[in-house]
């Protein structure tokens, strides 16, 4: 759907050709001139991160492709591995080649298994084309290859540092950062944590150039971006299209003219309402990994909050208490809030609380709890839905 750069067409193993045509050095300086950032949530600039862990030290070095997927309302990373995993595959050797690394992990979102045998069969068939192995494409001394772990399905473990842990064999939980991953990831060595659609598109970038991504989107978020689109609307999907569109556009393409809200980013986003809806999606206004959730008049916002919060007391991970204890308070606020059994003193201190264990939350998770809790809470008062 959309403008199908990046879910288009791909002769498998273009990428890695067109990288081994430059220096590795050369390859990192491309994906920074190309402007892309992480496509997992945080939008990190990769050509900057592949630089930092090309420059960190370590006898190994490890690329790791985030595809736990676990934020509500995102799939667009389970299209790209269903219909293009040569191109997410070929990003990854491409980024290992940059930085130095000899191994690489898919961390598969465990609802993903029956993905698994055909991924295999893709990694397999690599392997016969010498896209991975030892002297890839005949280069001298490029050596890599991919391994596929299962996750468990904990939210939390999509985080880069906890799914690092649940990959060296132990319980999911965030580290202290920093140390960040490109410095010491998996068993201490510099690791380069990507999304899978970062690697995806990557890999277009080797092959059609940095400026083919640069001119696309806007100064400070560039290219092409996948969206998963459902809820509200007639027709619910992945669409491809330029950072920068507006709410209103995407709305537009997706049927769903009669909106009256939009949950951008996920559970941990922002809810943005209809007089709001010339808004951006890019890393400067309305950022998101992709998840794009349309409600309806008819909807309930506040079951929309009350699912949300519930959500995030089931996967915080217990390390930090106002994570832990914070968030279920904020739920059953909620719970009362639709009982009708709320004060305004209490509303104001609920909001105070939602800002308290964002700030003094470890992770993203307790982190990012305000975005929701406040947006929802906003839209609801202005009484856009039911
Ligand atoms: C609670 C939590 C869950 C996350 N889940 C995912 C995920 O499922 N997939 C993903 O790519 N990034 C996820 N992230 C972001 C990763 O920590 C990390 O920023 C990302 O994998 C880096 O890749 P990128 O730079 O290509 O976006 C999550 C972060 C948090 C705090
Ligand atoms: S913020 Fe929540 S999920 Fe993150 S480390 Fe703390 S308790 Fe765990």
């Amino acid at each position: 759907m959309g403008a199908q750069m990046v879910l288009g067409p791909y002769t498998p193993g273009a990428a890695i050709d067109a990288a081994l045509k430059m220096k590795r050095s050369d390859v990192v300086v491309t994906v920074r001139e190309s402007g892309l950032r992480g496509r997992g949530g945080a939008g990190f600039p990769t050509g900057t991160k592949w630089m930092l862990a090309a420059a960190a030290t370590g006898d190994e070095k490890y690329v790791v492709c985030n595809a736990d997927e676990g934020e509500p309302g995102t799939f667009k990373d389970r299209v790209l591995l269903s219909d293009h995993a040569d191109l997410v595959f070929d990003g990854m050797a491409v980024c290992a080649y940059a930085i130095g690394a000899r191994k690489g992990f898919v961390y598969l979102r465990g609802e993903y298994r029956y993905l698994l045998a055909d991924l295999e069969a893709t990694l397999e068939r690599m392997r016969e084309e010498n896209r991975l192995g030892k002297s890839i494409a005949g280069k001298d001394g490029f050596d890599f290859d991919i391994e596929i772990r299962l996750g468990s399905g904990a939210y939390v473990c999509g985080e880069e540092s906890a799914l690092i842990e649940s990959l060296e064999g132990r319980r999911g939980e965030p580290r202290i950062r920093p140390p960040f991953p490109v410095s010491a990831g998996y068993l201490g060595r510099p690791t380069a944590v990507n999304n899978v659609e970062t690697f995806a598109l990557a890999s277009r970038i080797m092959e059609k150039g940095a400026e083919w991504f640069s001119e696309i989107g806007t100064d400070e978020s560039a290219g092409y971006k996948l969206f998963s689109v459902s809820g509200d609307c007639e027709n619910p999907g992945v669409y491809e299209l330029p950072m920068g569109t507006s709410i209103n556009e995407l709305l537009t393409t997706v049927g769903a003219e009669d909106a009256v809200a939009v949950q951008v980013g996920g559970a941990s986003g922002e809810m943005v309402t209809r007089d709001a809806f010339n808004r951006r999606l890019a890393f400067e206004d309305v950022a998101t990994g992709g998840s794009v959730i349309v409600f309806g008049p008819e909807r309930n916002l506040l079951d929309v909050l009350e699912n949300f919060m519930d959500f995030f007391t089931d996967e915080s991970c217990g390390q930090c208490t106002p994570c832990r204890l914070g968030i279920r308070r904020l739920l059953n606020g909620v719970r009362d809030l639709k009982k009708g059994a709320l004060s305004a003193d209490d509303l104001k201190m609920l909001r105070g609380l939602s800002k308290s264990v964002a700030i003094s939350s470890k992770c993203g998770l307790g982190q990012s709890c305000d975005t929701p809790f406040a947006s929802i809470l906003d839209a609801h008062l202005k009484g856009v839905a039911q």
